[in-house]
């Protein structure tokens, strides 16, 4: 063991530090997202997690951190070769290298925003401008709801015939619509081809084969109809449960591939306060167009909608060089503390942004809870039935594995369980110290920033201010869309929003923070321990990557390259790399062993049923949802199908670059080793 690894210089900074690896992005924009999302239904999956998986993995982490850290290891490859004596276990620890860094790439843009809408609530106004107006879409059930139908009506489409001026109608809608698209699609040739055909004596089953020859044609031509049937054409509950009923009856296979609701469910509609619908039976209305301004900001801010195109006049930016700006800002801020020692940087940056967040969350949501919102008169709702939305548990929403697969990948992503992160910070522990009572302090810390902070704040605004069902629907455009796009509009409308809106994003970025140079840990300590590279060329190091690796999460247009790491990495992976640790550690290193280690130096007695929980409940509970998420989803996230023609060349870079970065650390594992076998151990400097 080198004696010059960092160490924790005292209880509370390894305590704030663990605590700020813990808390970030995920307690405020992602937990908030999914309840709207999910409903009252989530919280009971959710909690059953944190105890099943989530609190057992937090042991888990830290015990063998703490195991690694006598041996000088910091990062995955190292502790699974001591945890076990096999060729290959240290290059199933590339992955707790790999994922972290992944994470990293994309969640330090997300934090450069953070820091970008700081500066630009206290310098910028987003006021809305008279008569915006908006279609909002008031689904009995939900949003996703909406969009199940309207695929319903495109996937009819493509299954039933279509007759030829039906095709021809769809192109000219969309030509006026979205001319570039046309272009693009080059329809009018299809068309005349259709023409050369014996158009008016073909069948209608000639005529659906012809066209599902040019699905994907079809599919663009559907898909833009079924933009404009979503904002322009009002629908009525009548409609709804007659699409409902027209799908169950000729297409069960799609009914449950859409997840189309029971009887049971439109019988919840009307439990609904849909009072606020006008004229009461239509389901889509007008509203002001609240949320314009704010969306255009971010659309802006991120490059969504294009520059070049002399249709759109830019408003608040014309280039990405803000977003470049600010993005490389945040990875030089990262790599500056990283680079610093780990109780100089780390430690010292967990003191001060850990109590200011908890003490700008606190602020909020005193704020939150004691707003009276304006627009109450008009739709009905107040915070309180933003609060009510998520904690009335409805137990007749349970039966969907896709809401338990997300409550536990929730759990995971905010706990920072399952990527080698807090294995990592935990290495830095002497071979004594208590592991269960700070561990259990770290989960709580999380969780109460979650459920009680996290939980009070964005969602009880949003639908004070929008109404439930215009919460749901600013949710349902994107997962950062209540922070980003509804957060700084409500701001701008209440008394102190000026100050309000910075607080807000100054506690984003300083969640993000203390995450995100918990993310990049591992790597850090993975070049200084298995290179005997220093702490300060360690950091370089780390900036080239972050930016080499960030370039296509930045420039891209959309998010389809950002969702696709959040989802391979952020997501399946942790899962994965979770379960192996499991396994290695309470089964290969063994259940005896793997006890002794969590019992040592403990403060709090753990009590028997851990190991049960460890070594059996929350594997099988692993793998029991990775099983139905895989029969469930698997066609759906790896098909590139669903996406536009556009983006399906950033969704294969994406996984390439997933591979790519797993299979470099898996590389640099081996070439360690072989370095490391010919010569004696490198000495870590600090
Ligand atoms: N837990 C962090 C959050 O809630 C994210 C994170 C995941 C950090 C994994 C470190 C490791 O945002
Ligand atoms: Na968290």
């Amino acid at each position: 063991m080198s004696s010059s690894r960092g160490a924790w210089a005292s209880r509370i900074g390894l305590v704030l530090a663990m605590a700020g690896n813990a808390v970030g992005l995920g307690n405020f924009l992602r937990f908030p997202g999914l309840c709207t999302k999910y409903g009252g239904a989530f919280l009971i999956p959710y909690f059953i997690a944190l105890l099943l998986l989530g609190i057992p993995l937090m042991w888990v982490e830290w015990s063998i951190g703490r195991y690694g850290g006598q041996f000088g290891h910091s990062t995955a490859p190292g502790v699974f070769d001591k945890l076990w004596r096999n060729r290959f276990s240290k290059y199933l620890g590339a992955l707790g290298v790999a994922l972290p860094l992944l994470i990293t790439i994309y969640y330090c843009y997300i934090e450069s925003w953070c820091l970008a809408y700081t500066w630009y609530s206290v310098t910028r106004p987003f006021a809305p401008q008279e008569g915006d107006t908006q279609k909002i879409l008031y689904s009995p059930v939900s949003p996703q709801f909406v969009t199940e139908v309207a695929a319903w009506k495109s996937s009819r489409a493509l299954a039933l015939p279509i007759t030829r001026t039906e095709w021809e109608q769809k192109g000219q809608n969309l030509k006026s619509a979205n001319p570039r698209r046309f272009e693009k699609l080059n329809p009018p040739a299809i068309f005349s081809n259709l023409d050369t055909n014996r158009d008016d004596s073909l069948t209608t089953d000639e005529l659906t084969l012809q066209s599902s020859n040019n699905s994907n044609l079809m599919r663009d031509l559907i898909s833009q109809d079924r933009e404009s049937q979503l904002t322009k054409e009002p629908i009525t509950q009548a409609e709804w449960l007659a699409a409902t009923e027209d799908i169950l009856q000729h297409n069960p296979e799609m009914a449950r591939l859409l997840k189309l609701p029971s009887d049971a469910a439109f019988t919840a509609i009307d439990l609904n306060k849909n009072s606020a619908l006008d004229p009461p039976e239509r389901l889509a209305i007008e509203k002001p167009l609240a949320n314009a301004r704010t969306q255009l900001f971010l659309d802006e801010y991120l490059g969504s909608r294009s520059y070049e195109d002399p249709a759109i006049e830019a408003t608040y930016f014309r280039t990405l060089w803000p977003a470049v700006f600010f993005w490389i800002v945040t990875v030089a801020i990262n790599c500056l503390v990283l680079g610093t020692d780990i109780n100089a940087g780390i430690e010292r940056l967990a003191k001060i942004a850990m109590p200011a967040l908890i003490i700008f969350a606190i602020i909020l949501a005193v704020r939150v809870l004691t707003f009276q919102s304006p627009s109450t008169a008009e739709h009905g709702y107040t915070v309180w039935d933003g609060m009510n939305f998520i904690w009335e548990p409805r137990f007749d929403q349970l039966a969907n594995p896709e809401m338990w697969l997300a409550a536990a990948g929730q759990i995971f992503f905010t706990l920072s369980v399952g990527t080698g992160s807090i294995l990592c910070y935990a290495s830095y522990l002497k071979r004594n110290d208590d592991c269960a009572l700070t561990g259990l302090a770290t989960a709580s810390t999380n969780e109460f920033c979650e459920v009680v902070l996290g939980g009070s704040i964005a969602i009880p605004m949003a639908v004070a201010v929008f109404g439930l069902f215009g919460a749901q629907a600013i949710a349902s455009g994107g997962s950062f869309n209540i922070g980003f796009v509804a957060m700084p509009l409500i701001f701008e409308q209440m008394p102190l929003g000026r100050l309000f809106g910075p607080i807000w994003f100054a506690l984003l970025f300083f969640a993000g923070i203390t995450s995100s140079v918990a993310l990049a840990s591992p790597m850090m300590a993975f070049l200084q321990d298995e290179f005997g590279i220093s702490r300060k060329s360690a950091a370089g190091i780390l900036f080239g990557i972050l930016i080499g690796f960030g370039i296509p999460v930045v420039v891209f247009p959309g998010s389809a390259y950002l969702d696709q790491l959040d989802f391979w990495a952020g997501t399946l992976g942790l899962f994965i790399f979770a379960l192996i640790e499991l396994i290695i550690f309470g089964w290969i290193f063994g259940g005896k062993e793997m006890w002794a280690e969590m019992t040592r130096g403990a403060q709090i007695p753990m009590p028997r049923f851990v190991y049960y929980l460890v070594r059996y409940v929350a594997p099988i509970y692993m793998f029991v949802i990775l099983g139905l998420w895989i029969l469930q989803e698997w066609q759906t996230l790896t098909s590139v199908e669903s996406f536009l023609p556009e983006q399906r060349g950033y969704i294969w870079m994406a996984r390439a670059s997933v591979v790519t970065v797993i299979g470099l650390v898996a590389l640099l594992v081996g070439l360690a080793w072989a370095i490391k076998n010919s010569s004696p151990p490198p000495e870590r400097r600090e």
